[in-house]
């Protein structure tokens, strides 16, 4: 067994909020699971303190979301210190937080996707890129930061490019009417399907990490061909990334023309959140499984390739 797990934490990232609580959930359960853990606060001079260690860690449990700890920069950090870390290796991670490349992935995969193209925030205030209605989103974050609806009547493309900070890479996609749906893969095995239900109508970051904002029905109350298919389609989008650990698929799922409907893959996240609420620890628990033994498991199947 491992025993000294450094947990990962917070950083410099837009999700850095999100990354904290996570990590205290994580490194709360581990200790509870009787390992000796070390909480860092992830800044630019990580690869120093984690050096500095002593007893250097068996594995580092990471615990951060967004850029640089969701994106295969902290990853290639770990290999390069030969340090066992969790969830995916490099090339697994920036593949799935570039949403255009992934689409790619998916697409060669033969796994259903949203129409969607990549432009500059410039351009996006000069072309309508799609046809109305369509959604705006950083090319390369989470968390819905930046995630914007364009309805058919908006008539503001420019002030849209203008207050669009996120990046200048903005993903253009169709929207996607329907239901909101996520599935958890752990290892070789894809979890459950959760439905995420919100009053908004639409899963922004207040939607879903205010108290009450959104609820999660497990198993999703919906038709038995579309259930398997979107535990078959999260299961060969973590394998068409090379994902390792666990991973979670969000989809969009259509039935507004009738059942069976037809789903969308929108991303696979290689960070999932990981509070006790969050949605793959409660796709574990309702397998049995708590979330001790959850954070558990990740750290045994912790791997560094280097
Ligand atoms: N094409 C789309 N159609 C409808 N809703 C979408 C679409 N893309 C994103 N959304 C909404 O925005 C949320 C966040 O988008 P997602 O692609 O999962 O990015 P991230 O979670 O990385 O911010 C989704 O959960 C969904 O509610
Ligand atoms: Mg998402």
């Amino acid at each position: 067994m491992s025993s000294h797990v450094v947990v990962l934490m917070g950083g410099w990232s837009a999700e850095r909020e999100v990354s904290l609580v996570s990590g205290r959930a994580c490194a709360d359960a581990l200790e509870a699971e009787g390992y000796t853990v070390t909480r860092i606060d992830a800044g630019r001079d990580i690869a120093c303190t984690l050096a500095a260690l002593d007893p250097r860690p068996d594995v580092v449990f990471n615990a951060l979301h967004g850029r640089w700890g969701e994106d295969g920069c902290i990853q290639g950090l770990l290999e390069v210190m030969g340090l066992p870390y969790t969830h995916s290796g490099p090339l697994a991670s920036a593949l799935a937080m570039n949403k255009d490349v992934a689409k790619h992935v998916f697409a060669g995969a033969g796994i259903p996707c949203a129409e969607g193209v990549v432009v500059t925030r410039a351009m996006l205030g000069r072309t309508a890129p799609l046809e109305r209605p369509f959604v705006v989103k950083p090319n390369r974050e989470g968390s819905s930061v930046g995630v914007r609806l364009v309805l058919r009547q908006d008539n503001d493309d420019r002030l849209l490019a203008e207050d669009f900070e996120h990046g200048d890479e903005v993903m253009v996609e169709a929207y996607v009417p329907g239901r909101e749906l996520s599935v958890a893969v752990m290892g070789d095995r894809a979890l459950a399907v959760t439905e995420i239900v919100t009053d908004e109508g639409f899963y922004d970051y207040r939607a879903k990490y205010a108290p009450g904002g959104s609820r999660h029905v497990v198993p999703a109350p919906i038709h038995a061909e579309a259930y398997q298919a979107a535990l078959d389609h999260a299961l060969s989008a973590h394998r068409a990334l090379g994902c390792r650990g666990a991973t979670r698929a969000d989809f969009r799922y259509d039935d507004t023309a009738g059942e069976p409907g037809r789903l969308c893959l929108l991303e696979i996240n290689t960070q999932p959140g990981m509070t006790p609420t969050s949605l793959v620890p409660e796709q574990a628990s309702h397998h049995g499984m708590s979330f001790g033994t959850l954070v558990s498991w990740m750290v045994e199947h912790a791997r560094c390739d280097a």
